[in-house]
């Protein structure tokens, strides 16, 4: 029996809805662990679209449980409002297929709020989060004056709380010139739907474990990229919380060894939402390109995404930082119509080669990209199945950058149709 986790190993926006689709039909669980509705998932499946953002991708397949681990930060109203998008597709939501776990930490209002106050404060220095409140409902978690799910449960305990909570927040909104954020009428808002949050709660480290007992397959499916990881990203222009693999088991309590193949999605080329540092972005003709070819726009957002060049010393760097076994590149028929396409194998700073992204922020602004360049196979590779009937340049591509990143690439993925993949390893078999 084996359990995935599946991870982005770049900045996120690798293509993580098509593979972690094409696997939730070969697993019973599917589990997010970390982020909230920060993430956009996409599936196209029988022509119908679904957008996910908070809600596991098992949700739109049958007789799949999906869970909500204590690691994701749940906006409840955001929550209700997904189910009821997705309801109205025609897709079954119950207390049969989804669980939330009673430790999950709430994303509420005045999160938002602060959220939009800072990035607005911040001009130039802003981060380009997406708004949605990710960064302070993470801050007040570890600062321990976080409402959680299981605090809908009592009046009492939820009204002290939310004093708790809300004394932090005001002082800060004080001082930055803000009105006071009320607490009776966002605890009566809550009130009024904590009972539609709490039918889905339950202790769901020992529901994985009982699914582990009975050798159910489990799929844990990351949200963002390694690089916006808040340890191993490029800090501070990242999001809020762990996205490597390892976060799979503490956001949904169970043990490492609970996972036992790491897929890193990774893209034939690189793109970036919001600021900070990009070493390999192209801001000429080949960057509109990508990102017209590509459709670069942000699920969520619906911003236009950076794009540059793959960088293969920051997907190495990821794939040691998260113990990644096998790698499914995407978008390879992006780079369909290029004449030379162009890959990052080192970087050089005040004169000097190095191998890996320094961590800090001034020294990854100064890098630059030294390249090896590739001669493009200008002809169709959308829809094709096996590795063996790629054009003889894409083949040398994929091979150079499987080599440079010390990884084997498990499949590939030559369009958004879930059926034009090259599989060469199955992580739930191999
Ligand atoms: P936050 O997660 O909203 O706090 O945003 C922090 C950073 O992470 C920003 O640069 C966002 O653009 C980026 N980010 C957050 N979620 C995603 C995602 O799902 N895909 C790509 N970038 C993301």
């Amino acid at each position: 029996m084996r359990n995935v986790a599946v991870i982005g190993s770049q900045w996120g926006d690798e293509g993580k809805g098509k593979i972690v689709d094409w696997l939730s039909s070969e697993a019973d669980v599917v589990v997010r662990f970390q982020g909230g509705h920060n993430a956009g998932h996409t599936l196209v499946i029988d022509g119908i679209t679904y957008k996910l953002r908070l809600l596991p991708s098992g949700i739109v397949r049958k007789n799949k449980i999906s869970i909500i681990g204590n690691g994701v930060v749940i906006d409840p109203w955001a929550f209700l409002d997904e189910i009821d998008e997705i309801k109205s597709k025609g897709v079954k939501v119950g207390l049969d297929n989804l669980i939330i776990s009673e430790s999950a930490n709430l994303i509420l209002p005045f999160h938002k709020e602060m959220d939009e106050i800072r990035e607005d404060a911040a001009g130039k220095a802003k981060i380009g989060t997406t708004r949605r409140g990710i960064g302070p409902a993470y801050e007040d978690k570890i600062g321990r004056r976080s409402i959680r799910v299981m605090d809908l449960i009592s009046e009492k305990n939820l009204s002290q709380r939310l004093e708790t909570v809300l004394l932090h927040h005001n002082a800060i909104r004080k001082g930055l010139g803000k009105n006071i954020f009320k607490k009776d009428k966002l605890k009566e808002d809550l009130l009024k739907i904590a009972p539609e949050i709490l039918k889905f709660s339950q202790p769901v480290w020992k529901k994985i474990y009982e699914f582990k007992k009975q050798s159910k397959k489990i799929l844990f499916e990351g949200a963002q990229g390694i690089l916006l990881d808040v340890d191993h990203g490029t800090y501070p222009f990242v999001t809020s919380s762990n996205t490597v693999a390892s976060a799979a088991a503490t956001g949904s309590g169970c043990g490492p060894n609970s996972i036992n193949y790491v897929l890193g999605i990774t893209k034939a080329y690189t793109t970036r939402v919001g600021e900070g540092p990009f070493p390999t972005e192209l801001k000429d003709d080949i960057g509109e390109k990508l990102g017209t070819r590509g459709k670069e726009f942000g699920t969520v957002t619906s911003r236009k995404r950076r794009c540059g060049w793959f960088d293969g010393v920051l997907v190495r760097q990821t794939i040691k930082i998260s113990g990644i076994d096998g790698i499914a590149l995407t978008k390879l028929d992006v780079l369909d119509e290029l004449d030379e396409i162009k890959m990052c194998i080192a970087y050089e700073i005040n004169g000097k080669k190095i191998d890996y992204l320094p961590a800090a922020v001034e020294d990854q602004l100064k890098v630059k990209p030294i390249y090896k360049s590739f001669k493009g196979w200008k002809s169709e590779t959308k829809g094709i199945k096996k590795f063996d009937d790629l054009p003889q340049n894409a083949k040398i591509y994929i091979k150079e950058l499987e080599k440079f990143i010390e990884t084997k690439v498990s499949s590939i993925s030559t369009s958004p149709e879930r059926n034009d993949t090259i599989l060469i390893v199955d992580p739930f078999k191999s």
